[in-house]
């Protein structure tokens, strides 16, 4: 089975978010599995010379972007015994940032016809395309619309994986020809809301639309969570399902790790404790094993729960014997308010701006617990990295967050849970696991049972590869 894997970014080469490292890494977990996955993605300039020195120049063709003919290099590269297509053009992707450019309606256009345009250069025919987010949803409705009944292209299927509804590539109609070169007549396979919605033309047009789990597969069914997609997708509630994401669980061991101060593991969790000494030092907090650390490692945007903890963390730091150790960067808003925060709490609060990856990987191995209260949550990749460190997941439940944590209320589970969108209900359980925290036994219960769970992409992988296998053989 040849499955290509459409994504806008990938690990080792390009991230901004979460879909890199599950691009990064679905891939390599198929391939154990006997599937030829490949991955394409664009050349972006920011991507390091020490990778462009690996990758081989395979051809260069022109794409047709509307009435445009654009230049599009091919190179090829090879990571974590995955081959990588790059699609080069330096007017559309050598600038400072992936995304947030006026033209990334033209910019997503080019790559997705690129997409289909390379396949006869490069020696691999997909019986399957796996598309995700709005920047490769237009491969579906190219396929759908150009492609299909071309000679070398029938009989390819199209999956379309939603990872964030929230972010739909949304543009007026009067470019519909001009940029995106369709036709009136395939107006309302991506007109949605007197605009053109390219994410409601890939749930229209892929043969399956997925998401990253079960629960927010569920959820996008319902208007709070989709953004106005919901009566598009209860439409094709058929072809819908949820894939839990996995993560690297190479990448990330803590019998490993180079980045952390000390390394452990669930045989012997003991240096956890010199990990969280550590990150006390470098944060300027009182060096004390008894004081529970809590770590934040997000964006700092407001559905990942900003709101709750501006509301209740102040009161939190005046009456607990806690630290916080936050990692992120985002709205002003929110960034504003965890400086506020450092200033009036120094032997509390450590606080760095930015996003440093080493730095994430430290609090996720000194911090006791890990906070994530998320308004929504697709998947979330945080909290399964924070059990891979036996750092305790405190979370709503809610997407993902909801498919991978459950609460130790009962003696079993492997992390705190709150469920309504509700500061106090958070505090709660903020303060329940506190208490949990007192009772030592109890505690190294936890971090072990947390230090054991597989959230590698074995039990995903098999479920993808279930889901190719029933397109392949309508
Ligand atoms: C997006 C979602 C996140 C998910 C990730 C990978 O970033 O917001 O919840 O884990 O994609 O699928």
């Amino acid at each position: 089975m040849k499955v290509l894997y459409a994504a806008s970014e990938a690990l080792p080469f390009a991230a901004s978010g979460g879909l890199a490292d599950v691009a990064g890494s679905l891939p390599q977990a198929l391939k154990r599995r006997r599937v030829d996955c490949r991955v394409v993605m664009p050349l972006y300039g920011t991507i390091k010379d020490e990778f462009r020195a690996t990758m081989k120049f395979i051809t260069n063709i022109m794409v047709p972007v509307s009435w445009r003919r654009q230049y599009c290099g091919v190179f090829e590269a090879k990571a974590g015994g995955v081959t990588y297509y790059l699609i080069d053009n330096e007017y559309y992707f050598k600038r400072s940032t992936l995304y947030g450019h006026y033209d990334d309606g033209e910019r997503y256009a080019f790559f997705s016809r690129a997409i289909l345009e390379i396949l006869p250069y490069i020696d691999f025919k997909p019986d399957i395309i796996h598309c995700n987010d709005w920047q490769t949803s237009l491969v579906p409705v190219y396929y759908t619309t150009i492609y299909g009944s071309k000679e070398g292209y029938t009989g390819i299927k199209t999956i379309a994986t939603i990872h964030n509804i929230q972010y739909q590539g949304k543009y007026g109609k009067e470019i519909l020809g001009d940029v995106f070169g369709l036709g009136e007549e395939t107006t309302p396979l991506v007109e949605f809301g007197d605009c053109i919605n390219l994410m409601k033309g890939a749930i229209e047009c892929a043969n399956k639309v997925t998401t990253v789990s079960n629960t927010y597969a569920g959820e996008i069914l319902d208007p709070w969570f989709s953004h106005g997609l919901d009566p598009i997708l209860k439409e094709r509630s058929y072809k819908l399902s949820g894939i839990l994401n996995g993560i690297d669980t190479k990448n990330y061991d803590p019998e490993t790790d180079k980045d952390i101060f000390c390394n452990y593991s669930a045989k012997e969790p003991e240096n956890k404790a010199k990990n969280k000494a550590a990150l006390q030092e470098i944060f300027n907090l009182p060096v004390n094993e008894n004081t529970p650390v809590i770590g934040i490692v997000s964006r700092l945007v407001s559905h990942k729960g900003f709101d709750l903890i501006k509301r209740v963390m102040w009161e939190v730091l005046e009456t607990t014997d806690v630290q916080l150790a936050v990692l992120g960067s985002g709205d002003w808003e929110y960034e504003s308010f965890f400086k506020e925060l450092a200033t009036a709490f120094p032997e509390k609060v450590g606080l760095r701006l930015g996003f440093v990856p080493d730095m994430a990987r430290k609090i996720y191995a000194g911090s006791d617990l890990f906070l994530m209260p998320s308004k929504s949550e697709p998947c979330g990749l945080s909290q399964m990295v924070a059990l891979r460190y036996g750092s305790i997941p405190i979370v709503r439940e809610t997407g993902g967050l909801k498919d991978t944590i459950t609460d130790s209320g009962d003696g079993k589970g492997n992390g705190f849970t709150f469920k309504s969108y509700d500061a106090y209900d958070m505090l709660d359980a903020i303060r329940r696991a506190l208490a949990a925290y007192g009772d030592k036994k109890l505690w190294d219960k936890l971090v072990k049972r947390a230090l054991k769970c597989d959230n590698s992409w074995g039990k995903s992988a098999k479920e993808y590869i279930a889901l190719y296998e029933s397109l392949l053989a309508e």
